[in-house]
């Protein structure tokens, strides 16, 4: 069966600048540049990001590569901490305008669309141990003033822009689970950071408003969706699900295409007493700046049952994700590497549910990919890597795109993550998800089988399945 998609359909791919670029030139540090220098134990194989896949010097070589992977559009990111110098003045560093002039030009004379986000997990640390980082309300107009100029400085030529990656990983795994820098687990602290970059998101909008140089141009944030399905058809269940829905998708989803946080969740918060601190200032710019496009970041679903409540747990302090617990089911198809379900009729499911509750708002698939250790093991005698697994799993996520497309989705294009193998976080290069291979010693570049897949999909633009 061969499955046609729309004209002008992004084919592409994302990344990000503090996953590839390398730290060379930069004017400060991130909090994962930190992270590593303070607790290198902590990264997969005690690699950090210096070097990662030094795009910083190879951009133009990295970007012929996206080219022969058939990538009509592709997304990086513009590091705060490598192009704004004095952090608090604004002031701009020539390299790193110099840096994206030209990777941003590369991209364009490639034919390739180039669609840049101006924050993936990388606050400059400085702001972090200055001012508590996102829980504070100085940074959010430190950031919206980093963004103004992103948009003065290249909205000529870019016309794609995105205020914030999953910007509920920021929230999840710096302030309630330990997972990211600074590593606190407090449920009201992980509340106002929610709140703040939500803000921060909308003012970046505010900015867009009156900057954007591009009649083209639009804006919108980048979600990580996971929807919650319930362990059975209990109501402790379904609730549980409800309130996991609610804190992980419906907060910055409400927030950035409705102006409004769920009053569900806000009077939840209110009842804990644990509701952020707001203006109604800082509220009516939440309403009035919404998003144009939304991007989704879809990789697998979560499974969530009803909690259990101890004494212990009830006399802990207040954290928003008490109300559920994740677990893994049995039975299900899973990515054994990263230890992630495999379940790709759910882009379906999101798709129906933006066309239905979410004014079927322009949207696109912005990072799908199967993240596989060792990946050496499946190269050929020529050292190409035989990736049929994530042929695979593109195929069946596209299935289902495809499908909800056909039935009226408002759905522009597909990103999978990732052009290149990169650098990720904590894990760093445990999990390659690159349709072209990386050696992290040599720096050679090798397209990956998925990589000529994806070309001829990208050319005829039609599945085969
Ligand atoms: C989502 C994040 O945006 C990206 O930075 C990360 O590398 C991938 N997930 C894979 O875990």
């Amino acid at each position: 069966m061969n499955l046609q998609f729309p004209k002008e359909f992004w084919w592409g791919a994302a990344t990000s600048g503090p996953q590839t670029e390398g730290r060379f030139k930069k004017q400060h540090d991130n909090v994962f540049d930190y992270d590593f220098d303070h607790f290198q134990e902590r990264f997969w194989g005690a690699i950090g990001p210096d070097t990662a896949s030094n795009f910083f010097n190879d951009f133009r070589d990295d970007i012929e590569l996206m080219k022969a992977a058939g990538l009509n559009s592709v997304r990086t990111s513009i590091q705060w901490s490598r192009l704004i110098d004095d952090l608090e003045l604004g002031t701009l560093n020539e390299k790193a305008v110099e840096f994206y002039n030209a990777v941003i030009d590369e991209f364009l004379t490639h034919g390739i669309r180039p669609v840049i986000n101006l924050h993936h997990f990388d606050l400059p640390v400085e702001l972090l141990h200055k001012y508590g980082g996102w829980e504070s309300r100085h940074v959010v107009d430190l950031y919206a003033d980093f963004a103004g100029k992103c948009f003065e400085l290249f909205s000529d030529r870019v016309s794609d822009w995105f205020t914030f990656n999953e910007p509920m990983v920021v929230v999840e795994c710096g302030y309630l689970l330990g997972f990211h820098y600074p590593d606190v687990v407090d449920g009201k602290r992980a509340v106002q950071v929610a709140y703040h970059l939500q803000l921060a998101s909308s003012l970046a909008i505010k900015k867009f408003r009156t900057i954007n140089q591009n009649p083209a141009g639009q804006i919108g944030i980048i979600l990580n969706l996971t929807p919650a399905y319930p362990a059975s058809s209990h109501h402790a269940d379904v609730f549980a699900a409800e309130m996991a829905d609610l804190w992980q998708n419906r907060l910055f989803l409400d927030a950035s295409v409705k102006g409004e946080f769920p009053s569900v969740l806000t009077e939840m918060l209110s009842a804990e007493n644990a509701l952020w601190k707001a203006t109604d200032e800082d509220l009516s710019a939440i309403r009035q700046y919404k998003i144009d496009v939304l991007g989704v970041n879809y990789y697998h679903p979560s499974r969530i049952q009803e909690p259990e409540f101890s004494s212990d747990s009830l006399a802990q302090d207040f954290r928003p994700d008490k109300f559920y617990a994740p677990y893994n089911k049995r039975g299900v198809r899973m990515n054994a590497d990263r230890g992630w379900e495999i379940h790709p009729q759910t882009v379906y499911e999101i798709a129906k549910r933006i066309q239905k509750d979410y004014e079927n708002l322009p949207w696109f698939i912005s990072e799908n990919g199967m993240g596989v250790a060792n990946e050496q093991r499946f190269a050929d005698n020529d050292g190409v890597i035989q990736d049929d697994y994530r042929i695979q799993f593109t195929t069946e996520h596209l299935y289902w795109l495809h499908k909800a497309i056909s039935e009226g989705a408002n759905c522009f294009g597909y990103h999978v993550w990732t052009p290149i193998d990169c650098w990720s976080w904590r894990n760093s290069y445990k999990n390659r998800y690159g349709l072209i291979a990386l050696d992290i010693h040599t720096q050679v570049k090798t397209l990956k089988k998925s990589a000529h897949w994806f070309k001829s999909l990208s050319t005829a633009g039609v599945l085969e399945v």
